[in-house]
């Protein structure tokens, strides 16, 4: 759980300015900014240690194999949304994983959604 605390304070720290930067992440509209660089790897590093939780507990399985994009939001706790490919050992899917974030809850303070196309339902497990 320190892991994810970390993450969350480096996601809720604004990046300083710099040309490399800027256009990159650049808040986009409703809030969302679109990660780069090193809090890309962060946010990154969270949805694979997500998803491997997820397997643990009453699954199912997936693997990230091919991220799109990355937006983070602060919103009591902080929001990052993945669009991603998602493989599950037979199959490969592209998906919308949410994950929200307040570690400094004991309980219920990571909720995962994933939504993939072509399907009906929507995953959502809170831990
Ligand atoms: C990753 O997804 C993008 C967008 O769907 C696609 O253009 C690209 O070819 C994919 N890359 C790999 C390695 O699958
Ligand atoms: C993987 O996803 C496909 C398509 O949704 C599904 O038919 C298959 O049962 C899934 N396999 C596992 C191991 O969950
Ligand atoms: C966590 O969520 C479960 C299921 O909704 C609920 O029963 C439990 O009371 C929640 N725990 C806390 C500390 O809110």
């Amino acid at each position: 759980m320190n892991g994810m605390k970390m993450l969350t304070l480096l996601g809720l720290m604004v990046v300083g300015s710099g040309a490399l930067a800027s256009a990159d992440e650049a808040p986009i509209v409703g809030g969302h900014t679109q990660l780069s660089g090193e809090r890309k790897e962060q946010a990154l590093t969270l949805l694979d240690t997500t998803l491997s939780q997820l397997a643990t507990g009453d699954g199912p399985t997936y693997k990230a194999v091919n991220v799109t994009t990355v937006t983070s939001q602060v919103v009591a706790g902080t929001l990052y949304t993945y669009q991603v490919e998602l493989d599950n050992g037979s199959d490969k899917k592209d998906c919308t994983v949410k994950i929200w974030t307040q570690p400094w809850l004991k309980e219920n303070g990571t909720n995962i959604k994933i939504k993939c196309e072509g399907d009906e339902g929507e995953l959502d497990r809170t831990w």
